[in-house]
């Protein structure tokens, strides 16, 4: 019996030409060139763009998963030039500074994800990343209580004028005891209003309530459930009343449009003569000019302030009026909370550009897009 495949064979050597031989051959290194460069492009790494300097365990950290070009030189980047830096790369880590808008966007074709290491995010135009399909994400939870800490530090820095009276003790001023010496007010039993009442809002609330024994109160887009109004001691009021009877007034607001210039000239002659204001939320949500003011005039009594409009400008009205406490937006610096702040956009870029579901995400509906 005949091998069925032996005249087949026979057949086909008769019919095969040099020229055949030929095509055959470079089809097949064709497909083996093709074949190693997917291969490659899978086996590589994605590129990702660290906007600004980080801690350097984070950058060896996302090494292991990126190639990662990194800016720890920290130098402050135009827009033009972010965008060249941007070339090529699927993900960028950014610190809260970097603009990420439609401009960008339509410029960094490659870009898929956005890391904030930062809970707000008023540096991304959020509508034009979902439009584009790039999704951005935050870092929340990890900085509620330092932030807390600091705002409630700030509020009492501020209200028994504590920089005031060291610059006044370094100026070597301080020459005799006096009974009126730098007096300032009362935090304990005191009225305190918080405008924005998430997470950091009822952060502060509860050192208040059970720590100082202040009455507080709180106004905000939508009011809190009774459960959590209860844990913080807090009673929903409108701003309005909340600036007119508050001794301390916190705010923590996002900065959106919306929340632009919260408290202008008009709101700031509602408050007491005798209150203090701290804004540990964004810059943009006081006007500092009118705050600058109405401090020189004593409308309100001092302020705290750790952010700024056009940071890290500040007004130069506030630097020459002495009832105001200034710190360069550090409310949630200490050195375990950046770390898990940068840990936690790290850990962002590596679950969502390793096929994972990002952790914090905040444009979800961006993955429908792309
Ligand atoms: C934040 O996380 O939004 C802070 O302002 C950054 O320090």
């Amino acid at each position: 019996m005949r091998h069925p495949g032996a005249a087949v064979h026979r057949h086909e050597h008769h019919l095969v030409s040099l020229s055949d031989i030929a095509v055959l051959f470079f089809k097949a290194a064709f497909n083996f060139i093709r074949q190693f460069i997917y291969l490659d492009t899978l086996m590589s790494k994605p590129k990702i763009l660290v906007a600004r300097a980080v801690f350097p365990e984070i950058i060896e950290r996302l090494s292991q998963h990126f190639e990662v070009e990194s800016n720890q030189a920290d130098v402050l980047w135009s827009k033009a030039e972010l965008i060249a830096h941007l070339q090529g790369k699927q993900g960028v880590f950014t610190t809260g500074g970097e603009r990420i808008d439609a401009e960008l966007l339509a410029a960094c074709p490659d870009l898929k994800i956005c890391a904030n290491m930062a809970v707000g995010y008023n540096n991304f135009d959020i509508d034009a990343m979902t439009a584009a399909g790039v999704l951005g994400t935050n870092a929340p939870d990890v900085l509620t209580e330092t932030t807390a800490d600091f705002g409630f530090a700030l509020m009492m820095a501020t209200a028994r004028r504590m920089t005031e009276s060291e610059h006044y003790l370094r100026a070597g001023k301080w020459t005799k005891w006096s009974f009126d010496m730098f007096a300032g007010s009362d935090i304990h039993g005191s009225t305190l209003g918080i405008l924005g009442m998430g997470r950091i809002g009822q952060g502060i609330a509860k050192r208040g309530a059970h720590g100082f024994g202040m009455k507080v109160i709180y106004h905000n887009r939508s009011r809190l459930d009774a459960t959590l109004e209860a844990d913080c001691k807090a009673r929903y009021v409108s701003k309005e009343e909340l600036l007119k009877t508050a001794d301390h007034v916190v705010l923590v607001l996002p900065y959106s449009a919306a929340s632009h210039h919260t408290i202008g000239a008009s709101e700031l002659a509602l408050m007491k003569p005798t209150a203090t204001l701290v804004n540990i939320a964004r810059g943009g949500i006081v006007d500092d000019a009118a705050l600058a003011q109405a401090l020189k005039n004593k409308v309100i009594a001092a302020a705290g302030l750790d952010v700024f409009e056009g940071e890290p400008k500040v007004h130069p009205d506030l630097l020459d009026v002495p009832n105001v406490v200034l710190t360069p937006h550090i409310a949630s610096s200490t050195m375990p909370t950046r770390l898990a702040m940068a840990s936690l956009a790290a850990a962002n870029l590596v679950a969502f550009l390793g096929g994972q579901p990002a952790l914090t995400p905040l444009n979800p509906a961006a993955l429908e897009r792309k």
